[in-house]
This record gives structure tokens, C-alpha cells and sequence, in this order.
């Protein structure tokens, strides 16, 4: 008899970047030159403070189970942060550290949502959201931008979305996989239209708030009247380059975090004791390490974005944060390559690149756009100019 398994797990979808990501390696087990560009990963180590910090507490013996939200004086830093940065007043006990900022998402997504429930995801969007949405057993209602607003969420787009069922809306500033940024204008936009609906709740993944150039980073949950119905979800993955550490979190309303922190007592227990102390190391750090880091991202998007105004039949806005470009490659489809092969979307585009042109991305369809590809530039420079010089030959040949 075939094995009965949980219906919401069975229909999960696998990350779509997995096949991607598969095929590369296996091309360079097979010795192809493949250049990756599809990390979502700083390519950068983990700065020496907040490395000797994690050292520091396995020889300190400082290896078990810490209490479940997390160790008093990591909330407490946490809480000193999201003070000082972003203007937010939070106690300890509205902070809940877990296992990277994936798990305090999935967690809020579960404590928020039932059967029945809308969860307002703008396209293109991270790759989990709608999944973690699904397995909740809500629904996500994918709500499309384009680069006409630089892949932003407007308010009459919002407001179109949202009907009596609407629970949560997912935002993401500064943007995976687009880059993009909201200004306070735009999101006070946004909080305009939700304070219409009082039933929203709003998770804010701000995980890249450091790696932003032209623009601010404006925390959601700063906006009048949003603090009470906003989960703020953060991390050190990307902007202390500790994506190994699995360290995120959340705050928001105390009931909320409540029913979060019993979940998470239930399910996994706090993070590692090693990482929460690198985590008040990476906290308590002089940001001269991240400025370099986020300089040398900026230098790098600058040079992409210049390789590819220059492409043919390739649109691309400026992306504001993060480490990805999202061009429109939509008039390739349709197109031939020399050696017979036809590009009919995206993920046949990111194949054609990978097989014939050495160079790994991920096609826009896993991120809710079929029209787009996703370009990260968490790579050296001398790997960025040999990739875009083959993309640019590859497309070029397409005919
Ligand atoms: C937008 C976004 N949110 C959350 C995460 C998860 O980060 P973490 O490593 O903290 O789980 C990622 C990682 O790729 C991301 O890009």
C-alpha cells in the first residue's frame, strides 16, 4: 500500500533553485568552468570578532540548552538595536531568537494563519513565503509588480488584494530577489491602506536592512500606528555575513511572540548557545567590516547593471539593497540558440546559460515572476565580468 503522508507537506513544492543549483554541481564534478551567480549568500567570512565570540563560548563551555526565547542579554542587545537603528521600542519578552529568520517567519506565518486565511504576497517574492503560507494551511494570494514601480507594492494594488479574509501581508524591504527598496513615503503609503483594515497583520523581513546604497532603510513597524500589527523579522545571515550560524528573529506584540515561543519550545528549542553569542558579538561590533562589505556589493551591482544596459532586449531597474539584479528577459523567449535549443521561460533561459554558457542564476518563475531571472552578485569581481561576458555572448547568440 503506497505511504499516506500529510497532504500539506506531500503538495509542498521542492525549492525550485534545487535544480538549478543540482545541475551546476554536477557540471563541475564533470570539470565545466561553471561561474555561479545564484547564491543567496555574502560571499564574504564571518568578521573575527563575532567568530572569536563563537570560539570564545565552546571553550568557555557555554554548549547547552539556553533558555527557549533565547539568552537574556542577546534579547536585551536585540532590543538595544532595534532601539537605536530603527526607532523601535521593544521589551525583552517581545523578542524570540531562533534558527535564521526562516524558521521566525514560518512560525509567525503559523501562529497568524489558518484554514480560510489570505496572506498577501507581492511577486516577486521570496521563494518560501507562498509554501510556508500553504503549509499553514492558509492561502497566498500573490499580488504581481513591475518594474514599472521598480517591483514595488503600490496601494491600490494593496487595497485590490485585500477582502474580508486577508490576515497578513508579507513585506520584504530591501528586496530578494529584486533589490528593491521602499521609501517611508511608500510605505506610509501602505500603512495608509492597512489602517482601513484592521484585521491585517504585517510580517516585515528586513534580513538585508544593512546592505543598501542610495537608499534608507525604514523599518515597517516605525509607521504610525503599525507597531501593534507588525511582526518585525530580522537576522545575521546577510548583513554579518553568518549564514551558517543560523541565527534570526522576531519581535512584535507579546501574544504573538507567545505563541511563537511555544511553537518553537515544542518544535526545535532555542538556537544554538554558540551563535547567540556570536550574535551579541555581532551586535556589540564596530560596523567597519559591514561598510566595507556593502561597499564592495555597491561596486559590483554598479558594474552588473552597467554590463547590462548594454545586453540586447534586456531591461533591468536599479535595484536600492540586497545583492541581486532581476532583469526582464521575456523577448528571449521564443528564441533559438545555436546549438537548436529553444528558450520557451525562464527556467529554459537559466539552463541554456548553465549548459552551454557556464553560468549559474535562477529563473524568475521560483520567485513568482516567469518573466525575470535573478542575478546575485555576492561573487568577485573577476568572476562577475567572465559571467557577464558569457551571458552577454549567450544572449547575443539566441536568435
Ligand atoms: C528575504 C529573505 N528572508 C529570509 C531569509 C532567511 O534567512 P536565514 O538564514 O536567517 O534563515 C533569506 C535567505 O535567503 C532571505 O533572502
Amino acid at each position: 500500500m503506497p505511504t499516506q503522508f500529510n497532504p500539506r507537506i506531500a503538495s509542498m513544492r521542492p525549492s525550485a533553485t534545487l535544480a538549478m543549483s543540482g545541475r551546476a554541481k554536477e557540471l563541475k564534478r564533470q570539470g565545466a568552468p561553471v561561474i555561479a551567480l545564484s547564491a543567496g549568500e555574502p560571499d564574504f567570512g564571518t568578521p573575527a570578532p563575532i567568530a572569536e565570540a563563537g570560539i570564545q563560548a565552546i571553550r568557555e563551555g557555554f554548549t547547552r540548552y539556553t533558555q527557549n526565547p533565547g539568552v537574556p542579554e542577546l534579547r536585551e542587545a536585540i532590543c538595544a538595536k532595534l532601539q537605536h537603528d530603527n526607532g523601535l521600542s521593544y521589551t525583552p519578552g517581545q523578542i524570540l531568537c531562533s534558527n535564521g529568520a526562516k524558521q521566525s517567519i514560518a512560525m509567525t506565518v503559523a501562529v497568524l494563519c489558518a484554514e480560510g486565511d489570505e496572506v498577501l504576497i507581492p511577486a516577486p517574492y521570496w521563494v518560501s513565503y507562498p509554501e510556508m503560507t500553504r503549509c499553514a494551511g492558509a492561502q497566498p494570494v500573490i499580488v504581481p509588480t513591475g518594474v514599472d514601480t521598480n517591483y514595488r507594492l503600490t496601494p491600490e494594488a494593496l487595497e485590490a488584494a485585500i477582502t474580508e479574509r486577508t490576515r497578513l501581508l508579507i513585506m520584504c524591504s530591501p528586496s530578494n530577489p529584486t533589490g528593491s527598496v521602499y521609501s517611508k513615503a511608500q510605505l506610509e503609503a501602505l500603512a495608509d491602506t492597512l489602517r482601513r483594515h484592521e484585521q491585517i497583520f504585517v510580517v516585515s523581513d528586513e534580513i538585508y536592512e544593512h546592505v543598501v546604497y542610495e537608499a534608507e532603510h525604514v523599518a515597517f513597524a516605525s509607521l504610525p500606528g503599525m507597531l501593534d500589527r507588525t511582526i518585525t523579522v530580522n537576522g545575521f545571515s546577510k548583513c554579518y555575513a553568518m549564514t551558517g550560524w543560523r541565527l534570526g528573529y522576531m519581535a512584535g506584540p507579546q501574544e504573538v511572540v507567545r505563541q511563537a515561543a511555544k511553537l518553537q519550545g515544542q518544535f526545535t528549542s532555542a538556537p544554538s548557545s554558540i551563535s547567540q553569542r556570536a550574535g551579541i558579538a555581532a551586535l556589540a561590533m564596530d560596523m567597519g567590516p559591514i561598510r566595507a562589505m556593502v561597499a564592495a556589493f555597491r561596486e559590483r551591482r554598479d558594474y552588473a547593471l552597467a554590463r547590462l544596459a548594454a545586453f540586447r532586449d534586456c531591461e533591468c531597474p536599479k535595484p536600492e539593497g540586497a545583492f541581486y539584479l532581476f532583469p526582464q528577459v521575456r523577448p528571449y523567449y521564443g528564441r533559438r540558440a545555436p546549438s537548436g535549443r529553444v528558450i520557451h521561460d525562464s527556467q529554459d533561459l537559466c539552463f541554456y546559460l548553465l549548459e552551454e554558457c557556464h553560468v549559474a542564476l535562477v529563473p524568475g518563475a521560483a520567485f513568482g515572476d516567469p518573466d525575470g531571472i535573478r542575478i546575485s552578485y555576492a561573487a568577485s569581481m573577476e568572476d562577475l565580468r567572465t559571467a557577464l561576458d558569457r551571458m552577454e555572448a549567450g544572449l547575443n547568440a539566441l536568435e
